[in-house]
């Protein structure tokens, strides 16, 4: 029996019904491959802002450090804004926990048609691996001179050599056990400081990893061939700002933000990683038990596969691809009239059937994060 101490935040409105998902998913697959979890779950949120002026308590990363994993629900509440829900929960916890990779797998599932007509799926299967630590989301910066004609805002982007190194590192890594191929987002056309030093990084960890084809491309065109082509990329590595962009426009290439999971890495498993789905607390569905739990439950797999139980995580993903698939349960977002507590339950129903390790038509879904925590 392996045991995994695991904080649960689900923060606010769907995160609230999204986690209990979640959590039951990983019960039930922990009960079949010997995985003890021990849960502790933390009221943090906006809902806690409001009535105790913080979105954690002071001793917060402390009371997180001692667990192997962080699973999230989203944060968020209108009437607070977005940057206090920000910087007083998400940042801090990247930041502290030198989370600095942020992972997030793309694909085009059978059952989920892409807004795109070209993007099919199985052909669709990218990671994008955002820089999360540094880059444009910098706190050096500053106001000058508020309220005159000449008001200025200066806000500094930081790029070590370092940060970069180790993100490239990374993905030059993950594309080595994936199909082999490197993208690098850049803009050294334009942004003729950092973003030249960031190529000439990725160039030297390309000597490095001699079997990885990759190729650079600004950022402008490679949004552009998102669209036009997403089935040509693999791996996609990019500072903070143009991985933050490029991944919530391959979100909607893949067809729903709903389903789209992200993980925060501390590859060398120093601090906990923090895992978490792409989208936030969707106020306008919060309440009326119709979130679709993907990306949710999909990230709760990239967890189980940081912690090193690959063979759990697969059939974890393998449910989801079958769940949609069938689309019998799926919830309103994907175009169907199911709730989150059924599809939930058709997912665990489905998730029983997978004990025979090759169930027909479901091929088994990459493991971008596989190896995380052997890194
Ligand atoms: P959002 O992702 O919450 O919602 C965007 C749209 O997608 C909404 O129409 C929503 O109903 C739909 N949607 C999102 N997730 C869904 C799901 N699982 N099932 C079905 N439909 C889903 O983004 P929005 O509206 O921009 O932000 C709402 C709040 O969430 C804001 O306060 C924002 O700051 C916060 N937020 C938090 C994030 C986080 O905690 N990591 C990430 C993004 C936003
Ligand atoms: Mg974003």
């Amino acid at each position: 029996m392996t045991s995994h101490r695991i904080a649960l935040i689900p923060g606010d409105g769907i995160g609230t019904e999204v986690l209990p998902a979640a959590r039951q998913v990983l019960e039930t697959i922990g009960a079949r491959h010997a995985i003890d979890w021990d849960f502790q779950e933390f009221d943090w949120s906006c809902a806690r802002y409001l009535s105790e002026g913080a979105m954690m308590p002071p001793d917060g990363l402390d009371r997180l450090r001692a667990h192997d994993a962080i699973l999230l629900g989203a944060v968020g509440y209108p009437g607070v804004p977005d940057h206090v829900s920000l910087w007083g929960l998400l940042i801090p916890i990247r930041r502290a926990f030198r989370q600095y990779v942020n992972l997030r797998p793309i694909k085009v599932f059978e059952g989920i048609p892409s807004p795109l007509r070209g993007a099919l799926p199985g052909e669709v299967d990218f990671v994008v691996v955002r820089e999360n630590v540094e880059g444009e989301y910098s706190e050096i910066g500053g106001r000058l001179n508020r309220g005159f004609p000449e008001e200025m805002a200066v806000q500094e982007a930081v790029f070590t050599r370092a940060g970069v190194s180790r993100v490239v590192d990374y993905a030059f890594r993950l594309a080595g056990r994936r199909r082999g191929r490197l993208t690098s987002a850049t803009k050294s056309n334009g942004i003729v400081h950092t973003m030249p030093f960031w190529d000439e990084i990725v160039a030297e960890a390309a000597a490095a990893h001699a079997r990885v084809t990759w190729e650079q491309e600004h950022i402008d065109a490679l949004a552009a061939k998102f669209v036009l082509d997403p089935a040509r990329y693999d791996v996609v590595v990019a500072s903070n700002l143009f991985g933050d962009i490029l991944s919530d426009l391959a979100a909607a290439v893949a067809g729903s933000i709903g389903i789209a999971p992200s993980a925060n890495l501390n590859p060398e498993g120093e601090h906990p990683s923090m895992f978490e789905p792409v989208h936030g607390s969707a106020p306008d569905i919060a309440g009326k038990g119709v979130a679709n739990p993907i990306g949710a439950i999909w990230s709760a797999a990239l967890m189980l596969d940081h912690l090193g139980h690959p063979e759990a995580a697969d059939e974890v993903t393998a449910a989801i691809a079958a769940a949609l698939a069938d689309g019998s349960a799926v919830t309103p977002d994907l175009g169907g009239t199911g709730t989150t507590a059924g599809f939930t339950r058709h997912l665990l129903d489905l998730l029983d059937l997978t004990d025979a390790p090759d169930l027909p038509g479901l091929p088994g879904l990459p493991d971008p994060s596989r190896g995380g925590s052997a890194l």
